[in-house]
């Protein structure tokens, strides 16, 4: 199968080849000019035309990216929690939304009380709302199984999903997400230090960790990195969301390949962070829907962090799907360029997977993940709210057409 895609108006590349990330304040680097691209046998080929290619794309007027890489996400999960979104915005607090049985308690009765056919037929369901907006490559999550049984089976569910949609994919462990009934924070984290083994042998990738009062504290995340150290899995950490609890030192100290939220950052944290390869997954849609702070994504970006953006689809903080609405929440809040935006849900997210070498930009010989928009790169935050993507190709074979724009297609 080959596909050509013809006359783009703007593709974008990265300055170099064999980047595994870029920093942010070389994002203006990024090149977005006219093109066009072969793919051939599930990477990319070339970048010009094939006139003999099975499939030829019509890409005048359009952009032409790598496919978007969503590197924070909480599939697979059960029912959606739109109850306590509005007791949330019509003031309710969080911790009385809690005493009533909702939060990350709510979503685990939901996984328990679902069969595993349901779970991954509405997890296969967002993935496919995800591809129609671009996402070529995106993270499962557990973390909602709060039992050893129920994490497990979590990353089981995550697993069949991995073999049930055109998406790549990269399994995380949440294993301290919140603290199960009957344990403490300190007993449950000898739960999980006992079921490594097991989780180490399967598709996970790497660790996570929720740092927050309600959840885990600094010590667990040094614990939770010695663990991923010892078992050769990459470290991440859900820190500083709704408050500072100084975790980013900690973080880099355990090695941690990213630190997720940020948005009450410590100002003090950002040169060290920016200073290493731990990147800053910055979720502006949880900030929006949960009326968080923001991230200082300016500043990051300003002192050459690693800076990446991520949906963190879950049913309590982020009912989100879409990167490019993501794309245009940051470009807005963090005052970030088109470029730094698709940076950092590209190349960028790919790091944070481990990814870099096959995705997350267009090089030849990575794997041919793209996406034709319907207008230039700088219409995705602009046009918010408007699906730009058109055509999404996953390793070279074309795996959804926007309804009406076929004819653009030709075989
Ligand atoms: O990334 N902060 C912790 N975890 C999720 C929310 C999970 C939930 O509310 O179900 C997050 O925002
Ligand atoms: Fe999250």
């Amino acid at each position: 199968m080959s596909v050509s895609i013809e006359h783009a108006q703007e593709v974008l590349r990265p300055p170099e080849t064999g980047l595994a990330y870029l920093r942010h304040d070389r994002a203006g680097e990024l090149t977005l000019e006219g093109g066009s691209l072969t793919l051939e046998g599930g990477r990319i080929a070339a970048f010009a035309v094939d006139q003999a290619a099975d499939v030829r794309i019509d890409a005048r007027g359009c952009a032409v990216l790598p496919g978007l890489v969503d590197c924070h996400t909480h599939l697979p999960f059960a029912g959606w929690r739109a109850d306590e979104y509005e007791l949330k915005v019509t003031g309710v607090p969080y911790e009385e939304i809690a005493r009533r049985g909702g939060g990350i308690a709510a979503s685990a009765r939901a996984l328990a009380g679902a069969s595993d056919d349901e779970v991954v037929a509405q997890a296969r369901g967002l993935a496919a709302e995800m591809l129609a907006h671009g996402t070529t490559t995106l993270e499962t999550k557990s973390g909602y199984g709060l039992s050893v049984d129920g994490e497990l089976r979590a990353l089981a569910l995550a697993a069949r999903l991995a073999g049930e949609v055109p998406q790549a994919t990269r399994s995380t462990a949440l294993l301290a997400h919140a603290v199960p009934d009957r344990y403490t924070a300190d007993t449950w984290m000898d739960e999980v230090e006992g079921m490594m083994g097991e989780v180490a042998a399967g598709p996970a990738s790497a660790l996570d960790i929720y740092v927050e009062t309600v959840a885990f504290t600094n010590e667990h995340l040094t614990r939770m990195g010695r663990l991923a150290r010892g078992h050769g899995l990459a470290l991440r950490a859900h820190v500083e969301q709704f408050g500072t609890h100084r975790s980013v030192p900690v973080a880099l100290e355990a090695g941690a390949r990213s630190v997720d939220h940020l948005a009450c950052l410590h100002p003090d944290d950002i040169a060290p962070l920016a200073a290493s390869e731990c990147a800053a997954v910055l979720l502006p849609g949880a900030e929006f829907l949960g009326a968080e702070r923001t991230a200082p994504g300016r500043a990051l970006a300003d002192a050459g962090a690693i800076c990446v953006l991520g949906t963190d689809a879950n049913p309590g903080t982020s009912p989100v799907v879409s990167l490019p609405a993501i794309v245009g929440l940051a470009v807005r809040r963090y005052g970030w360029s088109v470029r730094e935006a698709l940076l950092a849900c590209t190349l960028n997210a790919a790091w944070v997977l481990g990814l870099s070498a096959e995705a997350g930009s267009l090089e030849a010989g990575k794997r041919a993940d793209v996406i034709v928009l319907d207008g230039p790169a700088a219409h995705v935050p602009y046009r918010f709210a408007h699906n730009p993507v058109w055509a999404v190709i996953v390793a070279g074979e074309l795996a959804w057409v926007r309804p009406g724009s076929e004819d653009r297609v030709h075989r």
